[in-house]
């Protein structure tokens, strides 16, 4: 009796002692500034050689690549172009940035999102422009309802444009020059009414431009889309009153 009860009280403090050691580990802190520096830390960029990048003896407020909310409390900015930012998105890292409204990578060395990634729901600005995708790009970005401009150009995205861009009626910059897109134009994008600039110059759209594409974007002033495969004729353009630049290069391209 009194050994089990030992036996007991030994078990009960080993148990109690690992839980504690657990919740040490949990305390890692969750908040900006260490989602930020495991990004770049987990990215290629050390923190002693680049300290003017990130330093964790001071607030992520005050880094050079971090713009916060008028409190300084909260990061809603993140502009980190040409750092040499290199391989996938690591999960929970920036992907945990609730209310992060602009990011800005572009120029870097990036092949994949993080599987979080999705759950910015407050960007409005992204610019991945110059970097090293060639995966697909997931319909999740229709999560990404308050997207004002969204700039891909200069990777190597492949597969179909997703039709999710119907959920992206703030769109107004739309660039996805340069990649290997080879869908179809999705119906979806019609529901784009505020795009002003759409390049989707050098992939490899093809077949015809959705239904009242011509009537979608009463505030569109550049449309490109030189170096496709798309049927049309200039016809389907002549609603668009604002245009100020327009290529085309349309394979069967006539009168
Ligand atoms: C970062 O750089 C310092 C100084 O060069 C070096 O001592 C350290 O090992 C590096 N850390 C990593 C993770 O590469
Ligand atoms: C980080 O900032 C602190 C406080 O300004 C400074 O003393 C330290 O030298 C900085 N770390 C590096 C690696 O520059
Ligand atoms: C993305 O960044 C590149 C390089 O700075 C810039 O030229 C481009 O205009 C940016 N895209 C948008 C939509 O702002
Ligand atoms: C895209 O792929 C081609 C062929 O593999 C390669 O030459 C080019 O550098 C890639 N571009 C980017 C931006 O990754």
């Amino acid at each position: 009796m009194g050994f089990g009860l030992l036996v007991s009280i030994l078990i009960l403090t080993l148990f109690l002692k690992s839980n504690h050691g657990q919740q040490q580990e949990q305390s890692i802190p969750n908040s900006d500034e260490f989602f930020i520096s495991q990004f770049f830390e987990k990215m290629g960029i050390n923190s002693s050689k680049s300290s003017h990048v990130y330093n964790l003896s001071l607030s992520a407020c005050s880094w050079q690549v971090v713009f916060c909310d008028s409190e300084q409390k909260t990061v809603i900015g993140l502009v980190a172009p040409n750092l040499g930012l290199t391989g996938p998105m690591p999960d929970n890292t920036i992907g945990k940035l609730k209310k992060l409204q602009f990011l800005d990578l572009n120029s870097n060395q990036i092949t994949d999102f993080s599987s979080d990634f999705w759950s910015l729901i407050s960007l409005k600005n992204l610019n991945l422009s110059n970097n090293k995708f060639s995966v697909d790009l997931p319909t999740n970005i229709g999560n990404f309802g308050s997207l004002e401009k969204l700039d891909l150009s200069f990777n190597n995205f492949t597969g179909n444009l997703p039709d999710s861009f119907s959920s992206l009626a703030g769109l107004q910059v739309l660039n996805l020059n340069r990649n290997r897109f080879n869908s179809v134009i999705p119906l979806g994008i019609t529901n784009c009414h505020s795009l002003t600039s759409v390049d989707l110059s050098m992939n490899s759209f093809h077949g015809s431009l959705p239904r009242g594409f011509d009537t979608a974007f009463p505030k569109l002033k550049s449309l490109n889309l030189a170096a496709n495969l798309i049927n049309g004729r200039g016809s389907d353009f002549s609603k668009f009153e604002l245009l100020e630049y327009f290529q085309e290069s349309f394979q069967g391209f006539c009168c």
